[in-house]
């Protein structure tokens, strides 16, 4: 078996997190402006055989067990479902899941599962039309929705949804959120906003917290909690009362960095030992230039090595990264 992927801290690392395009057809405010964040030149990305070549030395040398794929919006990427039946094809069999807006799913669902896709995240962050052309500049509630039931409908299970409260916008909607789920057996998870967006406009003040989230799911039902599944973001709680199980992902008021199994890949090819990294190891000009395998393993390795030991947001040394959350992987 390969050398397992540490860093200094002890984390081995057996999750990869695959941006397959920076490019999105919501406009989410908490994400990017209106006009977009600046778009990556297509001569930039990974071709699909450069981004196999990565995957399988991943898998093959370097102890990567789960593929997550992001954007962006991944589903955007061209001849996904060929993509996806050349990762499952990998030596080991690696977990394949999707995290999506969920636009374009009804039609690619099923093509994904025959693919060898296991499962998939959708964000959905309302369920109010209106509340979602404010929250995402674009009317597509309805796609969304659609999207996920096919999801369900093609074995993809289980489907998980991710919602971000905004104050002011959709933080009243958060009980409503999880009767919902509840109600329909997804898995939902609220997630704090984080310093990502493209505009710069994050302010902690007006993030709401883990804290007031649980508050507004405990006036309705008695909180149980359910114990971590090893390094996973999200915290479980069982809604008293129902089967449900509700998370949060408390990126910045509880980091759960300590437990971190994750390394993330650009679409342009920039491996990043964190999601706040502020700097990126250059694969894809190793690639290009005609780099063997020993000298890819050694600068993957070398680029976990000098991972963090967290992304201390709300320390005086805190930093954003160089670039926004759609560019790097959600
Ligand atoms: P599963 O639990 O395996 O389904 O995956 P996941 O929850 O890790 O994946 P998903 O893509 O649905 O991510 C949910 C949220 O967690 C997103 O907002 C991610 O940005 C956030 N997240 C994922 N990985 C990290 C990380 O390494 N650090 C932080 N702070 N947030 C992360
Ligand atoms: N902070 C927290 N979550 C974010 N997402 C996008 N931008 C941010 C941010 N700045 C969420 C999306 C999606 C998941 C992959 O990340 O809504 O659910
Ligand atoms: Fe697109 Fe996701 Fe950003 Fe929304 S949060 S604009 S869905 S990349």
């Amino acid at each position: 078996p390969p050398a397992p992927l540490v860093d200094r801290f002890g984390r081995v690392h057996t999750d990869l997190r695959v941006s397959l395009t920076d490019r999105c057809n919501l406009r989410c405010t908490y994400c990017m402006p209106a006009e977009g964040p600046g778009w990556l030149p297509a001569p930039q990305l990974l071709t699909d055989d450069e981004l196999l070549r990565l995957l399988r030395l991943a898998v093959e040398r370097l102890g990567i067990r789960s593929l997550r794929l992001t954007g962006g919006e991944p589903l955007l990427r061209r001849g996904l479902p060929d993509l996806v039946a050349r990762m499952a094809a990998l030596p080991g069999r690696p977990e394949l899941s999707l995290t999506t807006n969920g636009i374009g799913l009804a039609r690619s669902a099923a093509a994904l599962r025959a693919a060898g896709l296991h499962r998939v995240n959708v964000s959905l962050d309302t369920l109010r039309p209106d509340v979602f052309r404010q929250l995402t500049r674009r009317n597509r509630l309805g796609d969304v929705l659609d999207g996920r039931a096919a999801a369900r409908a093609a074995g993809l299970d289980p489907v998980k949804v991710n919602a971000v409260p905004v104050r002011g916008v959709n933080e009243d909607e958060i009980p409503e959120l999880a009767a919902w789920a509840a109600r329909h057996g997804y898995r939902l998870r609220f997630i704090e906003s984080m310093p990502l967006d493209a505009q710069g406009g994050w302010d902690r003040a007006a993030m709401v917290t883990a804290d007031e989230i649980l508050a507004r799911l405990g006036e309705r039902w008695p909180l149980t909690p359910v114990p971590r599944a090893g390094a996973a973001p999200a915290e479980e709680w069982r809604l008293g009362g129902t089967d449900a199980v509700v998370g949060v992902i408390a990126s910045v008021t509880r980091p759960f960095c300590g437990g971190c199994d994750r390394v993330r890949l650009t679409a342009d090819g920039q491996l990043r030992n964190c999601l706040f990294a502020t700097e990126e190891s250059d694969l894809r000009e190793l690639l290009r230039s005609g780099a063997d395998d020993d000298r890819i393993e050694a600068a993957w390795r070398s680029c976990v090595a000098a991972k963090a030991a967290g992304h201390g947001i709300g320390s005086a040394e805190f930093r954003r990264p160089g670039r926004p959350m759609s560019a790097i992987g959600g």
